[in-house]
Protein backbone atom coordinates (compact mmCIF):
# COMPACT_ATOMS: atom_id res chain seq x y z
CA UNK A 1 0.00 0.00 0.00
CA UNK A 2 1.19 3.82 -0.61
CA UNK A 3 0.24 6.79 1.13
CA UNK A 4 -2.25 7.39 -1.63
CA UNK A 5 -3.78 4.20 -1.07
CA UNK A 6 -4.52 5.07 2.71
CA UNK A 7 -6.02 8.56 2.15
CA UNK A 8 -8.48 6.62 -0.58
CA UNK A 9 -9.38 4.08 2.41
CA UNK A 10 -9.85 7.24 4.79
CA UNK A 11 -11.90 9.14 2.59
CA UNK A 12 -14.37 6.33 1.84
CA UNK A 13 -14.50 5.51 6.14
CA UNK A 14 -14.50 8.76 7.49
CA UNK A 15 -15.09 11.88 4.61
CA UNK A 16 -12.18 14.63 4.07
CA UNK A 17 -8.14 13.46 4.74
CA UNK A 18 -6.71 16.88 3.95
CA UNK A 19 -5.81 17.23 7.52
CA UNK A 20 -5.32 14.15 8.70
CA UNK A 21 -1.46 13.35 9.14
CA UNK A 22 0.38 10.47 8.09
CA UNK A 23 2.68 8.74 10.89
CA UNK A 24 4.96 5.62 10.88
CA UNK A 25 6.67 3.41 13.10
CA UNK A 26 8.51 0.27 12.32
CA UNK A 27 9.56 -3.08 13.24
CA UNK A 28 13.03 -4.28 14.68
CA UNK A 29 15.53 -6.99 14.11
CA UNK A 30 18.04 -7.93 16.85
CA UNK A 31 21.84 -9.00 16.61
CA UNK A 32 22.08 -10.61 19.36
CA UNK A 33 20.99 -10.05 22.91
CA UNK A 34 17.81 -12.32 23.08
CA UNK A 35 15.15 -13.05 26.72
CA UNK A 36 17.56 -10.17 28.23
CA UNK A 37 15.68 -7.36 28.35
CA UNK A 38 13.44 -7.95 31.16
CA UNK A 39 16.76 -9.49 32.59
CA UNK A 40 17.84 -6.32 32.91
CA UNK A 41 20.67 -7.10 30.72
CA UNK A 42 21.70 -5.37 27.21
CA UNK A 43 19.88 -6.10 23.31
CA UNK A 44 21.04 -4.84 20.14
CA UNK A 45 18.51 -3.86 17.90
CA UNK A 46 17.53 -1.78 14.98
CA UNK A 47 15.02 -0.52 13.44
CA UNK A 48 13.62 -1.62 9.98
CA UNK A 49 11.90 -0.13 6.88
CA UNK A 50 9.03 -2.28 6.97
CA UNK A 51 6.48 -1.18 10.09
CA UNK A 52 2.77 0.32 10.24
CA UNK A 53 1.70 3.41 9.18
CA UNK A 54 -1.42 5.45 10.27
CA UNK A 55 -3.67 8.35 9.03
CA UNK A 56 -5.04 10.39 11.88
CA UNK A 57 -7.69 12.89 12.26
CA UNK A 58 -8.22 14.72 15.79
CA UNK A 59 -11.97 14.63 16.09
CA UNK A 60 -14.50 16.50 18.83
CA UNK A 61 -15.82 14.33 21.54
CA UNK A 62 -14.21 11.22 22.89
CA UNK A 63 -14.28 8.39 20.31
CA UNK A 64 -11.90 6.55 18.45
CA UNK A 65 -13.05 5.37 15.22
CA UNK A 66 -10.39 2.67 13.70
CA UNK A 67 -9.93 0.51 10.61
CA UNK A 68 -7.50 -1.59 10.57
CA UNK A 69 -6.86 -1.89 6.92
CA UNK A 70 -4.99 -5.06 6.75
CA UNK A 71 -7.26 -7.06 8.38
CA UNK A 72 -10.55 -5.18 7.53
CA UNK A 73 -11.82 -5.01 10.71
CA UNK A 74 -13.39 -1.33 12.37
CA UNK A 75 -14.44 -0.56 15.76
CA UNK A 76 -15.61 2.86 17.32
CA UNK A 77 -14.91 3.17 20.91
CA UNK A 78 -15.10 5.28 23.92
CA UNK A 79 -11.56 6.49 25.34
CA UNK A 80 -13.40 7.13 29.19
CA UNK A 81 -14.83 3.64 28.59
CA UNK A 82 -12.75 1.97 31.25
CA UNK A 83 -13.41 -1.74 28.80
CA UNK A 84 -11.00 -1.49 26.25
CA UNK A 85 -12.54 -3.08 22.50
CA UNK A 86 -12.07 -7.31 22.16
CA UNK A 87 -9.78 -7.17 19.18
CA UNK A 88 -6.14 -6.82 19.73
CA UNK A 89 -5.04 -4.95 16.99
CA UNK A 90 -7.66 -2.11 18.76
CA UNK A 91 -6.76 -2.99 22.26
CA UNK A 92 -3.13 -2.27 21.04
CA UNK A 93 -4.22 1.41 20.25
CA UNK A 94 -6.87 1.67 23.12
CA UNK A 95 -4.31 0.55 26.02
CA UNK A 96 -1.71 3.35 24.01
CA UNK A 97 -4.43 5.99 24.70
CA UNK A 98 -5.27 5.14 27.97
CA UNK A 99 -1.22 5.05 29.05
CA UNK A 100 -0.69 8.09 27.36
CA UNK A 101 -3.98 9.79 29.32
CA UNK A 102 -2.46 8.35 32.66
CA UNK A 103 1.04 10.69 31.66
CA UNK A 104 -1.30 13.64 31.37
CA UNK A 105 -1.91 13.95 27.76
CA UNK A 106 -5.30 15.17 27.13
CA UNK A 107 -5.98 12.64 23.93
CA UNK A 108 -8.90 13.25 22.53
CA UNK A 109 -11.09 11.22 20.08
CA UNK A 110 -9.64 10.93 16.22
CA UNK A 111 -10.34 8.95 13.11
CA UNK A 112 -7.84 6.37 11.91
CA UNK A 113 -6.95 3.92 9.43
CA UNK A 114 -3.40 1.65 10.05
CA UNK A 115 -1.88 -0.89 7.97
CA UNK A 116 1.53 -2.80 8.30
CA UNK A 117 4.09 -3.90 5.77
CA UNK A 118 5.78 -5.57 8.61
CA UNK A 119 4.73 -9.54 8.90
CA UNK A 120 2.36 -10.36 11.34
CA UNK A 121 3.70 -13.21 13.83
CA UNK A 122 7.31 -13.19 12.61
CA UNK A 123 9.23 -11.92 15.59
CA UNK A 124 9.64 -8.58 13.98
CA UNK A 125 7.59 -6.86 16.24
CA UNK A 126 4.54 -5.99 14.32
CA UNK A 127 2.53 -5.10 17.33
CA UNK A 128 5.36 -2.78 19.17
CA UNK A 129 5.29 -0.73 15.73
CA UNK A 130 1.53 -0.12 16.30
CA UNK A 131 1.82 0.80 20.09
CA UNK A 132 5.15 3.03 19.22
CA UNK A 133 3.18 4.67 15.98
CA UNK A 134 0.34 5.84 18.04
CA UNK A 135 1.65 6.95 20.90
CA UNK A 136 3.79 8.86 18.64
CA UNK A 137 0.98 10.28 17.16
CA UNK A 138 -0.51 10.99 20.24
CA UNK A 139 2.44 12.60 21.78
CA UNK A 140 2.47 14.82 18.59
CA UNK A 141 -1.40 15.58 18.30
CA UNK A 142 -2.24 16.28 22.05
CA UNK A 143 0.72 16.19 24.11
CA UNK A 144 3.31 19.10 22.49
CA UNK A 145 5.88 16.02 22.10
CA UNK A 146 6.20 16.52 25.88
CA UNK A 147 6.95 12.81 26.55
CA UNK A 148 10.29 12.00 26.30
CA UNK A 149 10.94 9.23 23.59
CA UNK A 150 11.95 6.75 26.27
CA UNK A 151 8.68 7.31 28.53
CA UNK A 152 6.70 6.57 24.51
CA UNK A 153 8.17 3.31 24.60
CA UNK A 154 7.49 2.38 27.87
CA UNK A 155 3.87 3.17 27.47
CA UNK A 156 3.74 0.59 24.16
CA UNK A 157 5.66 -1.97 26.87
CA UNK A 158 2.50 -0.56 29.45
CA UNK A 159 0.18 -1.48 27.18
CA UNK A 160 1.28 -5.14 26.65
CA UNK A 161 1.81 -5.88 30.23
CA UNK A 162 -1.69 -4.45 31.12
CA UNK A 163 -4.20 -5.08 27.80
CA UNK A 164 -2.34 -8.00 26.18
CA UNK A 165 -1.31 -9.88 28.65
CA UNK A 166 2.70 -10.20 27.63
CA UNK A 167 4.99 -9.42 29.88
CA UNK A 168 7.56 -8.69 27.58
CA UNK A 169 10.56 -6.23 28.28
CA UNK A 170 11.56 -2.89 26.62
CA UNK A 171 13.46 -3.70 23.49
CA UNK A 172 10.91 -3.82 20.32
CA UNK A 173 9.30 -0.64 21.44
CA UNK A 174 12.88 0.70 22.74
CA UNK A 175 13.61 0.00 19.56
CA UNK A 176 10.72 1.29 17.45
CA UNK A 177 11.05 4.50 19.15
CA UNK A 178 14.60 5.11 18.74
CA UNK A 179 15.81 3.58 15.68
CA UNK A 180 18.02 5.51 13.17
CA UNK A 181 18.49 4.85 9.52
CA UNK A 182 21.86 2.89 9.10
CA UNK A 183 22.57 1.99 12.90
CA UNK A 184 22.07 -0.40 15.45
CA UNK A 185 21.60 -0.08 18.62
CA UNK A 186 22.79 -1.58 21.85
CA UNK A 187 20.97 -0.43 24.96
CA UNK A 188 21.95 -1.57 28.68
CA UNK A 189 18.01 -2.83 30.05
CA UNK A 190 19.51 -1.78 33.85
CA UNK A 191 20.72 1.79 32.97
CA UNK A 192 18.15 2.57 29.86
CA UNK A 193 21.76 3.86 28.43
CA UNK A 194 22.39 3.51 24.88
CA UNK A 195 24.55 3.92 22.16
CA UNK A 196 24.15 3.74 18.12
CA UNK A 197 26.59 1.88 16.07
CA UNK A 198 26.55 2.50 12.48
CA UNK A 199 26.10 -0.85 10.50
CA UNK A 200 28.24 -1.51 7.82
CA UNK A 201 29.27 -4.90 7.41
CA UNK A 202 31.33 -4.84 4.38
CA UNK A 203 31.03 -8.42 2.51
CA UNK A 204 28.35 -9.69 4.58
CA UNK A 205 24.47 -8.62 5.43
CA UNK A 206 21.46 -9.79 7.05
CA UNK A 207 18.43 -11.63 5.69
CA UNK A 208 15.68 -13.26 8.15
CA UNK A 209 13.87 -16.46 6.85
CA UNK A 210 10.68 -16.49 7.53
CA UNK A 211 9.49 -19.86 8.93
CA UNK A 212 5.86 -18.49 8.70
CA UNK A 213 5.01 -20.80 11.60
CA UNK A 214 3.42 -17.72 13.22
CA UNK A 215 4.66 -16.85 16.41
CA UNK A 216 1.74 -15.65 19.42
CA UNK A 217 3.36 -14.25 22.29
CA UNK A 218 -0.43 -13.74 23.50
CA UNK A 219 -1.01 -16.77 25.84
CA UNK A 220 2.20 -18.48 25.12
CA UNK A 221 5.17 -19.78 27.30
CA UNK A 222 6.82 -16.05 27.35
CA UNK A 223 5.39 -15.53 30.59
CA UNK A 224 6.88 -18.46 31.46
CA UNK A 225 10.17 -17.95 30.81
CA UNK A 226 10.20 -14.24 32.57
CA UNK A 227 9.27 -15.70 36.07
CA UNK A 228 11.53 -18.69 35.50
CA UNK A 229 14.09 -16.15 35.63
CA UNK A 230 12.66 -14.04 38.19
CA UNK A 231 12.73 -16.89 40.61
CA UNK A 232 16.60 -17.57 40.24
CA UNK A 233 17.17 -14.32 40.97
CA UNK A 234 14.89 -14.07 43.89
CA UNK A 235 17.03 -17.23 45.32
CA UNK A 236 20.02 -15.48 44.76
CA UNK A 237 18.74 -12.36 46.37
CA UNK A 238 18.14 -14.28 49.82
CA UNK A 239 21.86 -14.66 50.11
CA UNK A 240 23.26 -11.49 48.31
CA UNK A 241 21.86 -8.04 48.36
CA UNK A 242 21.17 -5.81 45.64
CA UNK A 243 19.64 -8.30 43.31
CA UNK A 244 17.22 -7.33 41.50
CA UNK A 245 17.51 -9.30 38.01
CA UNK A 246 20.20 -12.07 36.36
CA UNK A 247 21.89 -9.34 35.39
CA UNK A 248 23.04 -8.65 38.84
CA UNK A 249 24.08 -12.32 39.24
CA UNK A 250 27.12 -14.26 38.72
CA UNK A 251 28.30 -17.54 37.27
CA UNK A 252 29.52 -18.50 40.95
CA UNK A 253 25.60 -17.02 42.34
CA UNK A 254 23.88 -19.36 39.78
CA UNK A 255 25.91 -22.51 40.44
CA UNK A 256 25.18 -21.58 44.49
CA UNK A 257 21.71 -22.05 44.16
CA UNK A 258 21.63 -24.69 41.38
CA UNK A 259 19.78 -27.39 44.17
CA UNK A 260 17.06 -25.00 45.54
CA UNK A 261 15.84 -24.12 42.32
CA UNK A 262 14.11 -26.83 39.73
CA UNK A 263 16.02 -27.77 36.94
CA UNK A 264 14.17 -26.22 34.34
CA UNK A 265 14.59 -23.00 35.87
CA UNK A 266 18.79 -23.40 36.59
CA UNK A 267 19.14 -23.89 32.41
CA UNK A 268 16.57 -20.92 31.51
CA UNK A 269 18.77 -18.92 33.75
CA UNK A 270 22.26 -20.12 32.47
CA UNK A 271 20.99 -19.31 28.84
CA UNK A 272 20.19 -15.36 30.23
CA UNK A 273 23.78 -15.66 32.14
CA UNK A 274 25.42 -17.00 29.02
CA UNK A 275 23.57 -14.25 26.53
CA UNK A 276 24.64 -11.39 28.78
CA UNK A 277 28.27 -11.99 28.07
CA UNK A 278 27.36 -12.76 24.38
CA UNK A 279 26.44 -8.85 23.99
CA UNK A 280 29.38 -7.77 24.91
CA UNK A 281 31.59 -10.34 22.94
CA UNK A 282 29.80 -9.03 19.81
CA UNK A 283 29.99 -5.58 20.57
CA UNK A 284 34.07 -5.67 21.03
CA UNK A 285 34.00 -8.02 17.63
CA UNK A 286 32.01 -5.33 15.84
CA UNK A 287 34.73 -2.48 17.05
CA UNK A 288 37.47 -5.30 15.85
CA UNK A 289 35.26 -5.37 12.25
CA UNK A 290 35.74 -9.30 13.34
CA UNK A 291 32.66 -10.69 11.76
CA UNK A 292 33.42 -14.29 12.32
CA UNK A 293 33.36 -14.23 16.07
CA UNK A 294 29.72 -12.56 15.64
CA UNK A 295 28.16 -15.01 13.87
CA UNK A 296 29.70 -17.56 16.16
CA UNK A 297 28.06 -16.04 19.02
CA UNK A 298 24.62 -15.71 16.95
CA UNK A 299 25.02 -19.86 17.06
CA UNK A 300 26.02 -19.80 20.48
CA UNK A 301 22.44 -18.06 20.91
CA UNK A 302 20.66 -20.74 18.75
CA UNK A 303 21.87 -23.38 20.45
CA UNK A 304 20.75 -21.24 24.32
CA UNK A 305 17.43 -20.99 22.99
CA UNK A 306 16.85 -23.58 21.51
CA UNK A 307 18.13 -26.36 23.91
CA UNK A 308 18.20 -24.28 27.51
CA UNK A 309 15.55 -21.54 27.16
CA UNK A 310 13.53 -23.96 24.76
CA UNK A 311 12.23 -21.28 22.41
CA UNK A 312 12.95 -22.76 19.58
CA UNK A 313 10.78 -25.19 17.14
CA UNK A 314 11.05 -27.75 14.83
CA UNK A 315 10.89 -25.71 11.66
CA UNK A 316 13.07 -22.96 12.87
CA UNK A 317 15.91 -25.60 14.24
CA UNK A 318 16.12 -27.26 10.44
CA UNK A 319 16.90 -23.50 9.30
CA UNK A 320 19.63 -22.81 11.50
CA UNK A 321 20.79 -26.25 10.44
CA UNK A 322 20.71 -25.42 6.57
CA UNK A 323 22.29 -21.90 7.25
CA UNK A 324 25.20 -23.85 9.03
CA UNK A 325 25.44 -26.19 5.85
CA UNK A 326 25.58 -23.42 3.87
CA UNK A 327 28.28 -22.19 5.56
CA UNK A 328 26.38 -18.93 6.58
CA UNK A 329 28.40 -16.80 9.04
CA UNK A 330 25.79 -16.89 11.93
CA UNK A 331 21.96 -17.91 12.30
CA UNK A 332 19.88 -17.99 15.28
CA UNK A 333 16.17 -17.56 15.99
CA UNK A 334 15.19 -13.97 16.75
CA UNK A 335 12.65 -12.40 19.27
CA UNK A 336 10.41 -13.83 21.63
CA UNK A 337 10.15 -17.36 19.92
CA UNK A 338 7.81 -19.55 19.35
CA UNK A 339 8.04 -19.81 15.72
CA UNK A 340 9.00 -16.91 13.32
CA UNK A 341 12.04 -15.78 12.02
CA UNK A 342 15.77 -16.72 11.83
CA UNK A 343 18.36 -13.72 11.44
CA UNK A 344 21.44 -14.67 9.43
CA UNK A 345 24.47 -12.77 9.03
CA UNK A 346 25.79 -13.85 5.41
CA UNK A 347 28.88 -13.61 3.64
CA UNK A 348 28.20 -11.56 -0.09
CA UNK A 349 29.45 -14.79 -1.59
CA UNK A 350 27.61 -17.14 0.30
CA UNK A 351 24.26 -15.67 -0.12
CA UNK A 352 23.19 -16.69 -3.75
CA UNK A 353 23.27 -20.11 -2.50
CA UNK A 354 22.23 -19.98 1.07
CA UNK A 355 18.56 -18.82 -0.25
CA UNK A 356 18.24 -20.96 -3.29
CA UNK A 357 18.90 -23.87 -0.70
CA UNK A 358 16.85 -22.66 2.32
CA UNK A 359 14.25 -22.48 0.20
CA UNK A 360 14.30 -25.82 -1.94
CA UNK A 361 15.06 -27.63 1.58
CA UNK A 362 12.46 -26.22 3.55
CA UNK A 363 9.71 -26.72 1.11
CA UNK A 364 10.93 -30.24 0.58
CA UNK A 365 10.80 -30.87 4.09
CA UNK A 366 7.57 -28.89 5.24
CA UNK A 367 5.51 -28.50 2.20
CA UNK A 368 5.78 -24.67 3.32
CA UNK A 369 7.37 -21.86 1.20
CA UNK A 370 10.02 -19.48 4.00
CA UNK A 371 10.05 -16.01 3.22
CA UNK A 372 13.39 -14.47 2.55
CA UNK A 373 13.73 -10.56 3.62
CA UNK A 374 16.65 -8.82 2.62
CA UNK A 375 17.23 -6.84 6.65
CA UNK A 376 17.90 -2.58 5.85
CA UNK A 377 17.81 -0.87 8.97
CA UNK A 378 15.80 2.10 8.91
CA UNK A 379 14.06 5.58 11.47
CA UNK A 380 12.54 4.80 13.92
CA UNK A 381 8.44 6.46 14.83
CA UNK A 382 8.22 9.63 12.75
CA UNK A 383 6.03 11.67 11.09
CA UNK A 384 5.40 10.89 7.28
C1 LIG B 1 9.75 -10.26 22.52
C2 LIG B 1 9.57 -9.23 23.62
C3 LIG B 1 10.88 -8.49 23.93
C4 LIG B 1 12.02 -9.46 24.15
C5 LIG B 1 12.06 -10.51 23.04
C6 LIG B 1 13.09 -11.58 23.31
O1 LIG B 1 10.03 -9.64 21.30
O2 LIG B 1 8.59 -8.30 23.27
O3 LIG B 1 10.71 -7.65 25.03
O4 LIG B 1 11.94 -10.06 25.41
O5 LIG B 1 10.81 -11.14 22.86
O6 LIG B 1 14.36 -11.04 23.31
Amino acid sequence: MNPNDIKTIFESRFGDSAAAIHYAAPGRINLIGEHTDYNGGFVFPGAVTQGIHALILPTEGRTMRLYAADLDTYCEHNLDNAEGPKQNEFRYVYGVAREMMAHGVEVKGFDAVFYGDVPLGAGMSSSAALESCFAFAMNDLFGNNRIDSMTLAKIGQATEHKYIGVKCGIMDQFASVHGKKGCLMRLDCRSGEFEYFPWNPEGYRLVLVNSCVKHELVGSPYNDRRNSCERVAAEIGKTKAGVETLRDCTWDDLERVRAKVSEEDYRRARYVLGEVDRVLAVCDALNRGDYETVGQQMYATHEGLSRDYEVSCEEIDFLNDIAKQCGVTGSRIMGGGFGGCTINLVADNRYNDFITTVQREYKSKFGVDCKIIDVEIGDGARRV
